[in-house]
């Protein structure tokens, strides 16, 4: 049986700014009782686990979005590394394999307050073209069902995937495998370079547990506006 209380918050903000500053400049705004935050790739190689540390210093749960792939030990000792900066979230690509994601996940055995491991399916901003470039056949809901297998196997908690494909990962991996969703997109918004986007309403709706949004928000002339609309999009129920 799913926990609802786990899920809540369930929007996730990605703090995708160039500087510590700025990132922090919004989330000082932020309440880290309505939202959860994800530091990526710039962020980090700016701020490194200081910024991670602060973020989780301040309440907040964070999702620190690095997707490693690499041989197993190498993925292990990252992700042993990164769970000692407080992050609630650390995440791997599918794509390393079941031993990478098994990897991953002993590293965190053992760790005070475990961050949850998800693996990285097939990017949102891929879809059929992009994948059989390269060389992975079949339909992008196919790549991710295998993935999602693939991380499944290793003991991963869950995934992050497209909320297109949540529908079918809720039905095939069961209530308690957790699904992060990129690509969100208000009802009538821009979606950028994301190819498979949903609204935070449609994407509970698949069976997303997280949303994650990034410049819908960060983008926005006024971002905390942004940020309410979004929640007032996603249903409490
Ligand atoms: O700005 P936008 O809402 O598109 O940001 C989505 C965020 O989610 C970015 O930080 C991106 O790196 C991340 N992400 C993604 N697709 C994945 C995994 C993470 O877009 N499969």
């Amino acid at each position: 049986m799913r926990s609802e209380l786990t899920k809540a918050p369930r929007l996730v903000v990605a703090l995708d700014f160039p500087s510590p500053q700025a990132a922090l400049s919004l989330a000082n705004q932020l309440d880290p009782a309505r939202c959860r935050v994800k530091v990526g790739k710039e962020l980090f190689c700016r701020g490194g686990p200081a910024i991670v540390e602060h973020l989780a210093g301040r309440g907040f749960a964070v999702f620190v979005d690095l997707k490693f792939h690499d041989i197993p030990n190498t993925v292990a000792g990252a992700c042993r590394a990164l769970a000692d900066s407080g992050a609630w979230m650390l995440n791997v690509h599918a794509l390393g394999g079941s031993a990478m994601v098994a990897a991953a996940r002993e590293a965190l055995e053992g760790v005070s307050r475990r961050p949850l491991l998800t693996a990285v399916t097939v990017l949102t901003s891929h879809d059929q073209d992009t994948l059989a470039e390269v060389g992975i056949q079949g339909s992008p809901d196919e790549a991710v069902s295998r993935l999602a297998g693939v991380a499944a196997r290793g003991g991963a908690d869950g995934v992050v995937c497209s909320a297109r494909e949540a529908a079918m990962l809720r039905d095939e991996r069961g209530g308690d495998f957790v699904l992060v969703t990129p690509g969100i997109r208000p009802a009538g918004g821009d979606s950028g370079d994301q190819k498979r986007t949903m609204t935070p309403a449609d994407a509970i709706e698949a069976g997303a547990d997280y949303l994650v949004v990034g410049r819908p928000i960060t983008k926005a002339p006024d971002p905390l506006a942004a940020l309410v609309a979004l929640q007032a999009e996603i249903p409490t129920a």
